[in-house]
């Protein structure tokens, strides 16, 4: 949420600035701004897309030390005046801001009354006013005497015109990372933004500081005693953050999931015992065997999929689990239990929810593994273990692929748990067959493209739409829904099929077309007799169902998806919904990677 880039070396800083910044714009697109320091200190921001940025850059925005920002809007309207960088009242120093700084009413107010006038509605202004004021030697020492003041969450970078050989930056809760070129350096809140220039990367840790200049970096805590930080070479494909030859990231997304799930199985599964190999769970058998509940905490799909994931590990370990919304879990004072295993699922491990929910159930000292995308998140250090899915980098707001590797990553945990417990070796070999055969049917399902879109741009006329599925299936109508109505806007409710006619069949008509989750399995007929209710009032229907499944004479659109372990069946359930609600967005004209109001990694409570 927010991004933040800022470069120093020989070249120019502002073309690499917006290139950073439209790298970074899924991380937030109400508004853009660059600083840099050449003759003085220029600011140039505006709301908007980086592009709208660009175009209007003032001639001779010269300077080879500089920052930039993109907005994702918390206090204050997605304006020009709020937009970052932030200047003091001279115009000497400009901050770029990630996070939130919770006390900026109370800071605002004793500058306010100091006779400082703020040009702006934002939180982050009153950083700026405070480097500004202050009479300290040296920039490190202002912004750390202006940190002190602030209670919050951030990432910041600064610069400032009496010190033109630096940029100062400093974490706490929000990402940074540095950069090192070849004589240049770079800052970044994530590194999608200098991919292109470097992989030789060092990570900013909670309460650290850090001053680039032309020779290199140095580390500080905040107190600005020294500390030893050292940078690694990243293992990463650059090409990883193109889109390449597809129109959206989510599109090139949606469509290396086979490879992701292959990648996520890979080196784990041992045929022969019918067990999963998880080696970063950090637990031995006999703790295994101990675990009497499984909670599940993420946030949005994260949460659906861990839905999912609950109803494979009571399935197949037969141990009582079900998964809550990390956002809500902590502010109820959850009873941590010992025998408990919790598990927190996130792409991209930043989640501030989900981090703070870790952080409370390890406070009170419980065991936390993480299912995480991203290595060497905040989500990933805080754990006591986890699973990496091995997705690679996802840029879409929308998650496809590393949904799926959550998924597929609950399915390893359960069959491991199982196995130790009363899973047998002919059900754990069963499972095994059905994850190998996943990534070839996920593909077929992609294979299925055309007909899905064809389907989608039917649903993209509706104003407001059902998905509803049943136990296994209700997760999958929940991600369903969610894909659609983040990327379509169209009002997209799920629903447990059994509950339709305790209330909502109200809402049934000729205008509400319903997309019904209808697996081959126990609920089948009971399924297919709440598709009459819906066609009775006649309502729309898209059926997700398998082949095979007699839908008799009712009159709707069909989608069969290949045939597994039913324990499987809700990924491949899910794999379509995702197709449809792409379509449906491209229909109506969506920008897909950046829908509105949204942005990827939501940083801030
Ligand atoms: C929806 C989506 C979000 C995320 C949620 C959690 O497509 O991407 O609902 O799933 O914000 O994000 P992570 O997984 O990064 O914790």
């Amino acid at each position: 949420m927010c991004g933040i880039v800022g470069y120093l070396g020989p070249q120019q800083a502002a073309p690499l600035l917006l290139e950073g910044l439209t790298r970074l714009e899924h991380r937030g697109y109400d508004s853009a701004g660059l600083a840099v320091l050449g003759t003085g200190l220029r600011v140039a921001k505006k709301a908007g897309r980086v592009r709208d940025l660009g175009a209007d850059l003032p001639k001779r925005f010269t300077g080879k030390v500089g920052i930039g920002h993109t907005r994702w809007a918390t206090h204050g309207p997605a304006n020009d005046v709020n937009a970052h960088p932030h200047t003091d009242a001279k115009g000497d120093v400009a901050v770029v801001h990630n996070g939130i700084i919770d006390n900026a009413g109370t800071l605002r107010q004793r500058l306010t009354d100091d006779g400082v006038d703020f040009a702006s509605d934002t939180d982050t202004e009153v950083l700026s006013h405070l480097i500004g004021r202050s009479t300290a030697e040296t920039l490190e020492e202002r912004v750390a005497e202006a940190l002190a003041a602030v209670e919050g969450t951030y990432g910041v970078a600064v610069l400032h015109a009496d010190f033109p050989d630096r940029i100062v930056v400093a974490r706490n809760g929000s990402p940074l990372i540095i950069g090192v070129g070849e004589r240049e350096m770079f800052v970044a809140s994530d590194l999608a933004a200098i991919i292109r220039y470097t992989t030789t990367v060092a990570h900013l840790e909670d309460g650290e500081m850090a001053t680039l200049t032309a020779t290199g970096f140095t580390t500080y805590r905040q107190d600005l005693t020294r500390i030893q930080r050292s940078a690694t070479e990243v293992d990463v494909d650059p090409a990883s953050y193109d889109a390449g030859e597809h129109d959206s990231f989510m599109h090139k997304e949606m469509l290396e999931q086979p490879a992701a799930a292959e990648r996520i199985l890979r080196g784990r599964l041992d045929e022969r015992f019918g067990t999963a190999h998880l080696g970063g769970l950090n637990m031995d058998a006999r703790e295994t065997r101990e675990i009497r509940r499984v909670k599940i905490l993420g946030c949005g799909s994260a949460y659906y999929v861990g839905q999912m994931g609950a109803s494979l590990i009571e399935d197949l370990a037969r141990i009582p689990a079900d998964a809550e919304a990390a956002s809500e879990f902590r502010y109820r004072n959850p009873i941590i239990e010992h025998d408990t295993l919790y598990v927190a699922v996130s792409q991209s491990g930043e989640t501030i929810d989900t981090l703070l929910a870790v952080q409370e159930i390890r406070r009170k000292g419980g065991r936390v593994i993480g299912l995480v995308n991203v290595v060497g998140s905040a989500v990933a250090r805080e754990c006591d273990g986890g699973i990496y899915l091995h997705a690679g980098p996802e840029v879409a707001v929308a998650s496809t692929k590393a949904l799926t590797n959550m998924f597929v990553g609950f399915a390893l945990l359960a069959l491991q748990l199982g196995r130790v417990r009363d899973l047998s070796i002919a059900d754990g070999q069963r499972l095994i067959a059905g994850l190998t055969r996943l990534p070839g049917q996920i593909e077929e399902i992609l294979a299925g493209e055309d007909a899905l879109a064809e389907m989608a741009t039917g649903l993209a006329g509706a104003e407001s739409l059902f998905f509803v599925g049943r136990v296994r299936g209700f997760p999958v109508a929940r991600e369903g829904a969610q894909k659609f109505k983040e990327i379509s806007y169209r009002h997209a409710e799920a629903y447990q099929t059994s509950e339709l006619k305790h209330g909502p069949l109200a809402l049934i008509s000729t205008e509400v077309p319903t997309v019904a989750i209808v697996p081959d399995d126990e609920l089948t007929d009971r399924n297919i007799a709440a598709l009459h209710e819906i066609a009775a009032r006649r309502g729309p229907l898209v059926v997700v169902t398998h082949a095979g499944v007699d839908l008799g004479d009712l009159d709707v659109r069909r989608i069969d998806v290949p045939r597994n372990e039913r324990e499987l069946d809700p990924i491949l359930l899910t794999i379509p919904l995702q197709v449809l609600a792409y379509h449906a967005a491209l229909t109506l004209g969506h920008d897909i990677d950046k829908p509105r109001n949204l942005a990827k990694s939501v940083t801030v409570e």
